[in-house]
């Protein structure tokens, strides 16, 4: 049965989904932890630097690309140009590669936010009085045979069941309840952050640019070291900002012609970026006093990668009294609401991929995607558990299936989506659709010069970088 297109209500709807999109785990995890580690301020200028600049292009290309086509991205491209098809088929792999995983750190997520609820209200310690043993804590589950997974399966359900609901019904009403409750949240806790005794420091630590973060092993000036913050703000962008994923496009298939794609790009971007910042606010400070307290060096406490969330964290809000099981609570299902809303909006690039392929109903479609994702998460579930001594190049199915999506696919993709559009199909197609409803798009030569010149040198850097640094080829991987 085929179905007709759906629609976004309005310009405000679109905005509110794309930015519920883009802000996710790499918001609330990623940002603050590299932020730290490439010296605060000075990541932070370069990262706002390359969201207006390069952030800018590629995301105005996507939404293009979809409300011009009135299709998800495994046809849209074919439809524009029969032998650039094949970039439709690359695009949909990479949900199926990231979604997976991503749900299964949803579920860890919900865990720890089910902890938290029980030590607030039931008074329970699991990890201990002073979450001293959150680190055994937060191996046991992931190492678990079955929770892990168990809580993925509920991840996927969920989500599942907007999907079902439809764009307006489902995606569009969730979105109303769920993004004002995290900026509300985050705002709070941010705030609650700032006025606790000591916390000046730490905000130092990561607002003000620390030049000797480019510093060289000889002391003097490094290119390398700048050249590897661009690079680690560039992946960051692109992770934050959803791009090459799909959902973009799809997601702009359903914007009505009568709304300035300009404008909506610009703030999308603007809230995708303040909840980054703000997200850094939350931690930081927080991570950074803890360290001095307790005598751990603060680069050592910094770098945590993801034991920041789930590890160092927890230590952290132990070290509040009882305020902390309220505020971990709270701050867990912040983190829910944005896992969620970004999961959702990939689950459903890949619904639309189906729906338009096949001609497929919704429902139908929604239940063969998490079929196929309950599938692909178990992979993620139990390679830490029954399945740790498989591994791929040396990693596990899930840092596999990361770097093989965020590392080569999506910086490959991103970069012959901007030869297509910069090349192949000109930027004065993108002008005229951006341009549709009357409105005058101003960013042109700069479109165009990024489009076909800097955004596909940058993400082939990104990728050889990246590539290099996993596989220990040496170079400038960052
Ligand atoms: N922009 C999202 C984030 O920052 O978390 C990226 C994302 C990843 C979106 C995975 C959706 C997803 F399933």
């Amino acid at each position: 049965m085929e179905e007709k297109r759906a629609n976004w209500s309005g310009q405000i709807a679109f905005v509110l989904a794309a930015a519920a999109s883009a802000i996710g785990l790499g918001n609330l995890w990623r940002f603050p932890y590299l932020a730290a580690q490439y010296g605060g301020g000075a990541f932070i200028a370069v990262y706002l630097l390359l969201v207006a600049t390069l952030g800018f292009t590629l995301m105005l290309t996507e939404v293009a690309i979809g409300r011009r086509t009135r299709q998800s991205q495994l046809t849209a491209f074919s439809i524009l140009n029969k032998k650039w098809g094949f970039l439709g088929i690359i695009g949909t792999i990479i949900p199926l590669l990231i979604l997976p995983y991503y749900c299964v750190i949803g579920g860890w997520v919900v865990y720890f936010f089910k902890t938290y609820l029980l030590m607030a209200f039931v008074g329970v310690e699991p990890m201990g009085a002073g979450a001293e043993c959150s680190k055994a804590f937060f191996d046991s589950f992931i190492t678990s045979s079955y929770a892990s997974f168990a809580y993925a399966v509920f991840f996927i359900a969920g989500c599942a069941g907007v999907i079902v609901l439809g764009v307006k019904n489902g995606i569009e009403k969730s979105n109303i309840v769920m993004m004002p409750l995290l900026f509300l949240i985050a705002i709070a806790i941010s705030v609650y952050v700032m006025l606790m005794p000591g916390s000046a420091a730490g905000l130092k630590y990561y607002l003000v640019p620390d030049l000797n973060s480019f510093k060289g092993a000889d002391g003097g000036f490094s290119v390398a070291l700048l050249a590897k913050t661009l690079l680690g703000a560039v992946g960051q962008m692109f992770y934050s900002l959803s791009l090459a994923m799909g959902i973009m496009i799809t997601y702009g298939s359903y914007m009505r012609k009568a709304d300035s794609i300009e404008k909506c790009v610009r703030r999308i971007e603007i809230c995708d970026t303040f909840v980054a910042l703000i997200a850094g606010l939350m931690i930081i400070p927080v991570v950074y006093l803890f360290a001095v307290k307790n005598g751990i060096p603060v680069e050592t406490a910094m770098k945590e990668g993801p034991g920041l969330m789930f590890v160092t964290l927890p230590k952290v809000f132990a070290s509040l009294g009882v305020a902390g099981a309220w505020i971990g609570m709270v701050f867990f299902l912040l983190v829910i609401f944005a896992a969620a809303t970004s999961a959702i909006s990939l689950f459903e690039a890949c619904v639309a991929s189906v729906c338009d392929l096949f001609k497929m109903a919704r429902a139908k479609s929604t239940l063969i995607v998490a079929s196929v994702l309950i599938f692909l998460a178990s992979f993620s579930a139990f390679g830490y558990g029954v399945w740790g001594h498989i591994t791929i190049f040396g990693m596990q199915f899930l840092d596999f299936f990361d770097f093989s999506a965020n590392s080569v696919m999506m910086p490959i993709l991103a970069a012959l989506t901007c030869v297509f559009a910069g090349w192949i199909l000109k930027p004065k197609t993108i002008f005229e659709e951006c341009e549709a409803a009357g409105a005058v798009m101003k960013a042109k030569r700069f479109y165009s010069f990024t489009v076909r010149f800097v955004a596909p040198v940058l993400m082939i850097a990104l990728l050889v970088s990246e590539t290099c640094r996993v596989l220990k080829l040496g170079g400038w991987s960052i």
